[in-house]
């Protein structure tokens, strides 16, 4: 037989959008299929997977019991942990029990997106679900969070391949964001830089600054707040990213960046 040395994957997701499914399955380079082909072996995730129901809960078991402290975690989402995790249930179990089990039988766990990682939307005041982040869930685990909404899938790709290649997560900062992709400012690496610095600005959306390319910042661009790559790698197959696009950052990619980036569109 050929051994397959796959990394196992299990990719769960609870009070989510699936926005960061979405994300991955427009991966480019290499594509979602190659990766989950060639890189990995994806024994669960609910958008993709082709089993449902009770078959699709088994698969989830059977893979946590056969690479206990072997797989790969994936969190998409935030926890609700009130009223006794009432909020998010799948098939009968509790998120918080769920997401629980998983991070502990992980060898690591990946957080794609804001609200696996932070809490997100969902934990915007007044937070009706008392929804937390994993590390809030399960202190002291080994995570890596990689937020943003969505996550960029260049990032996800890069630490796997890095798990893979070293068997550990890569450097993080503070808070637990690899430094490779949230290292730098927006504002530091932006094409609208050179505006900002010539004082020239977009004043409404649709004038003549905004249309020539000037800089965000008084539409309430969070570009020189906020660590993200996503200048330099964009998103949609390296295509654009919202400030190319000609709207301001929001911030996204910060904890709890609902409730301390807004209002949007006003510094
Ligand atoms: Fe900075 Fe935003 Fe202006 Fe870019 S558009 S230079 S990130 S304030
Ligand atoms: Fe998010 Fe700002 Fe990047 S809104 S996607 S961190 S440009």
């Amino acid at each position: 037989a050929i051994e397959d040395k796959r990394v196992p994957v299990i990719w769960a997701e609870f009070q989510g959008c699936s926005g960061d499914s979405e994300a991955f399955l427009r991966a480019n380079q290499p594509t979602a299929g190659d990766i989950i082909l060639d890189v990995i072996s994806l024994e669960y995730s609910e958008v993709i997977m082709a089993a449902a129901g009770h078959q699709a809960e088994e698969a989830k078991k059977q893979a946590m019991q056969k690479y206990k402290g072997q797989y790969v975690l994936v969190v998409e989402g935030s926890i609700p942990k009130g009223d006794g995790g009432a909020y998010c249930t799948v098939s009968g179990q509790s998120a918080v029990d769920s997401c629980t089990e998983l991070v502990k039988n992980a060898a690591a766990t990946i957080c794609v997106g804001s609200c696996s990682s932070f809490g997100g939307v969902p934990a915007a005041a007044p937070n009706p679900t008392g929804a937390v982040s994993v590390t809030d869930l399960v202190p002291g685990a080994p995570v890596v969070k990689l937020p943003g909404c969505p996550v960029n899938a260049v990032n996800l790709t890069a630490t796997i391949v890095h798990f893979i290649t070293f068997g550990k997560l890569p450097a993080t900062d503070s808070l637990g964001r690899p430094k490779f992709a949230y290292g730098k400012r927006i504002h530091d690496n932006c094409e609208r830089r050179g505006h900002f610095d010539a004082g020239q600005y977009a004043e409404t959306f649709g004038d003549e600054g905004h249309r020539k390319g000037y800089c965000l910042y008084k539409l309430g661009c969070k570009g020189p707040e906020t660590f993200h790559n996503c200048p330099t790698v964009r998103y949609n197959e390296g295509v654009s990213w919202p400030v190319m696009s000609g709207h301001g950052c929001i911030g996204c990619s910060e904890p709890q960046f609902w409730d301390t980036m807004s209002p949007f569109y006003r510094r």
